[in-house]
């Protein structure tokens, strides 16, 4: 069903849609809350129109074949560089990692358009893009309706964990 969608790579023309995919996706989540929404959806717009002609974030939407203007579905990457690192290979070899890392971020389909594969599509196109730019680490956090996704292309839970008290200086 879903080759009646397209997949194409976001632009910065499209910022004002990926901000609407974090806030809807947090709200649905439940990160943020109503009153939060516009606070969140103006500081992400902000944040994509240095972010995206950086190179610093990517996205992919997906829209309905020959309606390039109507995305229903998208998904996004960071991409961050962080510390040289350990890496161990599905064959178990272990070199050293340079430290290139993306996290996938705002995945959100629009909820007509949901249980059609769109999601899957978008993460396989970030897994295929992930191959051929040589990232060495694709990380994400995983709400609880998107985990058998993610596990079903690859992705494994680890040890990462959060600080959970205030780091607003007192
Ligand atoms: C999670 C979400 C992105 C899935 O989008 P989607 O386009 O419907 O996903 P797909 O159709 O590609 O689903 C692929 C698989 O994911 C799993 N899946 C999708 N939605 C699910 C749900 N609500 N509950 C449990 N598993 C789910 C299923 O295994 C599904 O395969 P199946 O339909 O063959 O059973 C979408 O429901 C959404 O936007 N939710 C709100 C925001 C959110 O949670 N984003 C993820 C943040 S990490």
């Amino acid at each position: 069903m879903s080759a009646a969608f397209t997949i194409r790579q976001a632009t910065a023309a499209d910022r004002a849609v990926i901000g609407h995919h974090r806030v809807a996706m947090c709200l649905d989540i439940g990160t943020a809350t109503p009153a939060t929404a516009s606070g969140l959806e103006r500081a992400t717009v902000a944040w994509l129109a240095q972010a995206m002609p950086s190179g610093e974030y990517l996205g992919w939407l997906a829209t309905p074949a020959g309606h390039p203007e109507q995305v229903v579905a998208g998904a996004g990457v960071q991409l961050r560089r962080v510390l040289p690192f350990p890496q161990r290979h599905p064959d178990g070899r272990v070199d050293v990692a340079e430290g290139r890392q993306a996290i996938v971020v705002n995945v959100y389909t629009e909820p007509l358009f949901r249980r059609q594969g769109l999601a899957r599509r978008l993460l396989e196109s970030i897994l295929t893009w992930a191959r051929s730019v040589g990232l060495e680490s694709l990380v994400l956090h995983a709400a609880p309706d998107a985990k058998s996704l993610y596990e079903t292309l690859g992705f494994v839970t680890t040890n990462e964990m959060r600080y959970g008290g205030s780091l607003t200086r007192p």
